[in-house]
């Protein structure tokens, strides 16, 4: 299929009112939120999310999120509760997703199976008002092929989608970079599935009670069931293997220093001038997780485009944000960590 590419600057009600046409027809729209490109279609309709499947080459046990307008959209498709709305009056709009019951709008093919639903309000301005104009809640995955990392800028989505789904809109940049904050509510309670720019911190001040799934940082026993389905999955992966490495950063560095030259480097911004005749893509300034968030999905694209052989980076802190970073990372290195003795 030929792909329309459409620019939000342009005609922005135009461009917004032909995708949502398209959605409510059926078909496949890419569009961009704050945290990442998402590839849109009517969530209500089981042949709209079998076509999400098919274009991304994902397996269709791996449930969508369903994104509303207003949080109060949710209401016909989820059982909602007190707990949701405490959640989304701090988060909502923006980069949070809750686990509720299924309502029998959502069709089983659209939650994988599941009797609950993913449901997010994103607040990119162009995602707004695509849901609203459609008039439908729209699911979204990360609008990538399965397993490579997500797109985070419209060249990164035109690479991985163009022929493929009907219109792609090209929003720029994504803020954020990395995917929502999963959480699931039971009763007052919430689970982590996945972290994300609403912090484990923020969720833990206005619910009673947030644990951590033990896959967001361990690793999955074979034959575990996953709490998220997506978990199991090999994720964000580079074609080259990346090797995280912890340890003291000054150690860290020297180690970087005598790695081959045709190693590439995911270094500090501040490491840069030490490790000049490397092939270095510099992931933000150490203290700075937001921006080594922001980085990461292209700075893994990008290791592919240099026909990196192997792939070094600074294991992150799971501070904040951090904890997202890691968790990417992590998977995206399929948990090959070396540990960087001090030589002394
Ligand atoms: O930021 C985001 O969340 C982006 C943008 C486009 O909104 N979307 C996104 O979707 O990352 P996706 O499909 O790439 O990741 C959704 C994750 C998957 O790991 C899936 O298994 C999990 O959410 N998930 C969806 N519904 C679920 C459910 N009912 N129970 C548990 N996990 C669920
Ligand atoms: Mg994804």
């Amino acid at each position: 299929m030929t792909t329309e590419i459409i620019k939000t600057d342009s005609d922005f009600n135009e461009g917004i009112n032909k995708a949502a046409a398209v959605i409510r027809r059926g078909g496949l729209v890419i569009f961009p939120t704050e945290t990442v490109y998402g590839l849109g279609a009517d969530a209500t309709s089981a042949a709209a999310a079998q076509a999400i499947y098919a274009a991304k080459g994902r397996p269709s046990d791996n449930p969508l999120i369903i994104h509303v307008a207003k949080p109060e959209d949710a209401e016909p498709y989820a059982e909602t509760n007190e707990h949701y709305y405490r959640l989304a009056k701090h988060f909502m709009p923006g980069p949070l997703t809750v686990i509720l019951p299924r309502k029998d709008t959502i069709p089983p093919q659209t939650s994988g199976g599941l009797d609950t639903v993913a449901v997010r309000c994103p607040s990119h301005p162009v995602a707004h008002a695509l849901i609203a104009a459609a008039g439908v809640p729209i699911a979204a995955p990360s609008a990538n092929i399965s397993g490579r990392p997500s797109p985070t800028n419209a060249s990164d989505v035109i690479a991985d989608m163009n022929g493929r789904v009907d219109i792609i809109i090209d929003g720029g940049d994504c803020e954020i970079g990395l995917e929502s904050t999963i959480v699931k509510l039971e009763g007052s309670r919430g689970i982590l599935l996945r972290p994300g720019a609403i912090t484990v911190d923020a969720l833990r001040c206005v619910l009673d009670e947030v644990k951590i799934a033990p896959a967001v940082i361990g690793k999955l026993a074979d034959n575990e069931k996953p709490l998220s389905p997506g978990m199991k999955y090999r994720h964000y992966a580079p074609e080259a293997p990346l090797v995280l490495l912890d340890g003291h950063p000054d150690d860290v560095l020297r180690f970087m220093q005598n790695t081959p030259k045709d190693a590439v480097l995911l270094c500090y911004d501040e490491e840069v001038p030490a490790l000049d005749g490397h092939i270095l893509l510099p992931v933000g300034e150490r203290e700075d997780e937001e921006a080594q968030a922001h980085r990461l999905f292209t700075n893994l694209r990008q290791a592919d485009r240099e026909n990196a052989k192997i792939i070094y980076a600074h294991l992150p802190s799971t501070n904040g944000i951090g904890l997202a970073l890691y968790n990417r990372m992590l998977r995206a290195a399929a948990h090959t960590v070396q540990y960087i003795k001090s030589e002394d």
